[in-house]
């Protein structure tokens, strides 16, 4: 359903280099699918959500590579055809989402701008679709006659899933939607949005830099890594055999709550800086496996049964089979 091939993102300056936060990125996501997408801060994911939704100013960044959702082309898409796929195939919930709805309008009427906007409905039509979406989202229905203010960041944000799902999108990017929430807000949140998607049938890109969440709602799992995606799996695989140095670095950041004693470790140095270039692998400077190669040649990645991980030490073992 959505293909994304080489997309590579520079944000460009006029002080100096550039910024290249997406690196030539490929993979796929079919229909009917959660997906997540973890790495740690400034790693490049919301820069690829907005790659992905064209919402990046192509006068002002770099945009290589291409993005095609439902056989078509966004980067080739007019202005008019993008902003009519907008919402009704694809549609974007961001980082500090719930801040995004209009303070001065009911939340009603900020969803009938959209409807209005990209469909014919009637008004007792909307209101009834607005109606069904927050139930959907366990709001009462009155939140529609409240302004934003009047509900907290919880019920915020699940107003913004409700919106983000109103003309049945294929697939919704949502960026660390929880992120600024307490824990069991955050879960509830994503248990609802699990159920749903798997109920409507629509795709998911989770955005977070919590691998314990994703890994356990999402039925696939990207980590990213400056830039790169360095190891794309099923989530059941991920948890049995991270392949990745970086992947495996991550997971030991978790501790089990079940364990008798519990010994967590970060990750020693700091990711490479995304205005240079990167000779090799971006983790070899971090990594305890690496070797010669890792730091002079860039690691593509290698199909692993279900998934895939671009490291140098699964090469060699491919290498060693054939
Ligand atoms: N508008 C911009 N102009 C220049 N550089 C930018 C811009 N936005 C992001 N960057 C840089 O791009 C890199 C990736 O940033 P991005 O926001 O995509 O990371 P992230 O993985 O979403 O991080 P976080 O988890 O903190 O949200 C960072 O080095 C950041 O400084
Ligand atoms: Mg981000």
């Amino acid at each position: 359903m959505l293909e994304v091939k080489d997309l590579r993102v520079t944000y460009t300056s006029k002080r100096g280099p550039g910024v290249t936060a997406v690196r030539d990125v490929s993979f796929d996501i079919p229909d009917n699918t959660f997906v997540g997408l973890v790495g740690e801060s400034g790693c490049g994911k919301s820069t690829l959500g907005f790659a992905l939704s064209r919402l990046l100013d192509p006068a002002r960044n770099e945009i290589h590579g291409s993005v095609v959702l439902d056989g078509q082309d966004l980067y080739k898409l007019s202005d008019e055809a993008l902003r009519k796929l907008r919402w009704s195939k694809l549609s974007l919930v961001l980082q500090g989402g719930m801040n995004a709805f209009n303070p001065v309008l009911k939340i009603k009427n900020q969803f009938m701008d959209v409807m209005r906007e990209h469909s014919d409905m009637t008004k007792a039509q909307m209101l009834d679709r607005i109606s069904e979406l927050l139930k959907a989202v366990n709001l009462n229905p009155s939140v529609m006659e409240a302004y934003p203010h009047e509900l907290s960041g919880g019920m915020k944000q699940r107003a913004a899933i409700a919106l983000a799902l109103v003309l049945q999108p294929r697939l919704v990017i949502l960026d660390e939607p929880t992120t600024a929430l307490d824990v069991v807000v955050q879960r509830s949140i994503v248990t609802m949005l699990s159920a749903l998607q798997r109920q409507l049938g629509f795709s998911v890109l989770f955005v977070s830099h919590d691998l314990g969440l994703v890994l356990e709602f999402a039925d696939r799992v990207m980590v990213m890594y400056a830039g790169q995606i360095v190891e794309d799996k099923p989530a059941d695989m991920l948890i049995e055999t991270a392949e990745h140095p970086y992947t495996k670095a991550l997971l030991k950041c978790y501790a089990d709550p079940g364990a008798e004693t519990v010994t967590l470790s970060g990750i020693p140095g700091s990711p490479p800086d995304l205005g240079a270039a990167i000779q090799g692998c971006p983790f070899a400077p971090r990594c305890a496996n690496a070797f010669a190669d890792c730091r002079s040649i860039p690691p593509a990645p290698v199909d692993r049964g279900a998934g895939r991980v671009a490291c140098h030490l699964y090469r060699a073992e491919e290498v060693a089979r054939s």
